[in-house]
């Protein structure tokens, strides 16, 4: 061959590999422009009555309404009845009990924490190209840096490490000792931030702040992790940012406990809103998954009161109970291809991960095994049939727990808070409904700019009559101290207990449920670390144990 025909062959073969790898950079950024940004809105202790879309008027929560009627409402919602698994199960998908952070939620300065050999949601979604934020509480552990959100997957961290926080002050108090616990880190740097704006718009403007600032060439992944509506160390337990204003538009509530929660709610429910506009105006809407969820039922009365209201379903958070664990939640997207509808699809909280894995184009066989989510994006999208067919509630020292079909078992249920709780949230003197409001508000506003639909008024009341649950034979019920078998399709008050109509599903519930008990991993900690201490640390909580890379690679085996 002579020379010049080489040079030719040679460019040529340039030419198809320079082209083939421009192709493939083309391709793949492509890709990632058509990822979804996952919005997820997880707020505090918030009861099934505590929204006005499960059709209470007591409390208008405009805005979180927008999202369900224009969205999906998620009517069987699954979550754990405690902060810390239920969190713990989000972040992994797996139950709880598989890292031992299925019981009582974590103290401050406890030492225990999400296990580091587990990969978290947020990892999974930068390996598939996101940015990822999280805003607001953490509550699965921070005794080392390894173990806080800037270290497990998140590109920066304002919030706080524990349970809860005051709403101003953002200070929590633990064995006698008050300590601050309001963060700002990213990799390789947890700093304090001091800061003593009402924790709600806090929240707020960091999120409106990372969607402005957000390079739109990565898909976004922000979790607003909200304080609201938990019960705080204040003396008024319920602190809102404006008493005199909660007054002014909630005046109608008589109880001044209630009406401060719906104060907090009102609140919270305003920086939705904001949240969706400022989508709107950086132009991400359209590509966007909002999701919203509360991490388990109300604490009405007792421990960490709240005042808020899971009526009319029974029991509080703690309990297995469907008022704690049948949880607020609903999803917004464009994505959804026959929205304004209710979903009565078996979902669990544990689903999030690998749901948001598929939505994001990420192929499941990457995720690691033992695995309890399940894929729930075609559900949602196009409202196909779930491949969920059960759940395991809990197993923890007190109680277990498994939902089949339309039928759920508890075993060992205590007499405390097994009650009906809350206010019904009817009162004919209470302001009316107000669609017009919720179509209007900054969430309604926004979607409609992006929207060809408009959503009609008389459809909107007949979403909200679906998702209404209305119950009869409140006066008895059985008090489940050895075991209990409900059928949550036709009684969702749980007020009958039918195990000995059908001992064979109590057999196969508990089955299941041992077949979890045997990769049970029991829960250790409990005990609070005096070396954690905010004394220690200039008044603020912050990791406090120092781990070797030799140690960190053990914990991650
Ligand atoms: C860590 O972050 C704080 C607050 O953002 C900042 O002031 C400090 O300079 C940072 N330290 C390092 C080592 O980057
Ligand atoms: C907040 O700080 C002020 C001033 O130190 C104190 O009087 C108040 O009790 C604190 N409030 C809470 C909820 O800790
Ligand atoms: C709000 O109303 C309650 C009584 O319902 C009252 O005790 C409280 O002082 C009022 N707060 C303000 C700031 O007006
Ligand atoms: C609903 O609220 C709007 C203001 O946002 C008001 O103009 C309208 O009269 C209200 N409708 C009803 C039925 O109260
Ligand atoms: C959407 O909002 C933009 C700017 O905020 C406005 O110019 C436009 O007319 C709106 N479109 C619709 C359909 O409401
Ligand atoms: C110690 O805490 C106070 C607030 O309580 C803060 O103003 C001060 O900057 C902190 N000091 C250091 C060294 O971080």
């Amino acid at each position: 061959m002579g020379r010049t025909w080489k040079c030719i062959l040679f460019c040529v073969v340039t030419v198809i590999l320079l082209s083939g790898c421009l192709f493939a950079i083309l391709r793949q950024k492509q890709q990632r422009q058509q990822q979804p940004n996952i919005i997820v809105i997880m707020v505090d202790d918030l009861g099934w009555n505590d929204v006005s879309f499960h059709g209470a008027n007591q409390i208008p929560t405009p805005n979180i309404d927008a999202l369900a009627y224009n969205g999906v409402i998620l009517q069987r919602h699954y979550v754990l009845p405690i902060c810390t698994p239920s969190r713990t199960a989000f972040l992994t998908g797996r139950y709880p009990i598989r890292t031992g952070m299925q019981g009582y939620p974590l103290k401050a300065g406890e030492r225990r924490a999400i296990p580091l050999g587990n990969t978290l949601l947020p990892e999974y979604l930068r390996k598939l190209g996101y940015a990822t934020h999280l805003v607001g509480k953490w509550h699965t552990g921070y005794y080392s840096d390894y173990h806080t959100p800037a270290y497990r997957g998140f590109d920066t961290f304002m919030g706080y490490y524990t349970g809860y926080i005051s709403y101003f002050n953002h200070t929590i108090e633990q064995d006698s000792h008050v300590g601050y616990d309001l963060h700002y880190d990213v990799p390789g740097n947890t700093s304090v931030m001091y800061n003593y704006e009402y924790m709600t718009d806090l929240i707020t403007e960091r999120a409106q702040d990372i969607i402005s600032n957000h390079d739109r060439s990565k898909p976004l992944y922000l979790q607003l992790s909200h304080l609201a509506a938990h019960a705080s160390d204040a003396e008024a337990v319920m602190e809102v940012r404006d008493e005199k204003e909660t007054n002014a538009t909630l005046g109608y509530i008589d109880d001044f406990n209630r009406r401060k929660l719906a104060g907090v709610v009102t609140a919270m429910d305003e920086s939705v809103g904001k949240v969706v506009q400022a989508l709107k105006e950086a132009n991400m809407l359209e590509n966007s998954i909002i999701v919203f969820m509360s991490d388990n039922g109300a604490p009405t009365v007792g421990l960490l009161e709240n005042y808020g209201s899971n009526y009319p379903l029974r029991g509080l958070k703690f309990t297995l109970f469907e008022g704690g664990i049948r949880g607020t939640a609903c999803i917004y997207s464009p994505l959804i291809k026959n929205p304004s509808r209710i979903s009565n699809e078996l979902i669990h909280i544990t689903d999030w991960l690998p749901t948001f894995y598929s939505a994001a184009g990420g192929n499941l066989d990457d995720l690691e095994e033992n695995f309890d989510g399940v894929d729930q994006w075609a559900t949602i999208i196009s409202g196909k049939e779930t491949t969920r067919k059960n759940l395991l509630l809990n197993i923890d020292e007190l109680l277990s727990g498994a939902l089949m079909g339309k039928y759920k078992l508890i075993n060992g249920a205590t007499l405390e808070n097994g009650d009906y709780y809350g206010d019904s949230g009817m009162n004919k003197l209470y302001p009316e409904y107000n669609v017009t409001n919720v179509l209007y508000s900054f969430a309604g506003s926004a979607i409609s700019n992006i929207s060809q639909v408009t959503l009609n008024t008389n459809y909107v009341i007949e979403l909200r009559k679906a998702a209404t649950v209305v119950c009869q034979n409140f006066a008895s019920y059985p008090t489940c101290l050895e075991k209990c078998l409900f059928d949550i399709y036709n009684d969702p008050c749980e007020t009958t207990d039918v195990s000995h109509q059908h001992p064979n599903i109590v057999k196969e519930l508990n089955e299941l449920i041992n077949e979890y008990n045997k990769v049970t991993m029991h829960p250790v900690g409990g005990t609070v670390d005096p070396l954690s201490y905010p004394d220690h640390f200039n008044g603020t909580w912050m990791p406090w144990v120092k781990l070797s890379k030799n140690k960190i690679q053990f914990l991650s085996a």
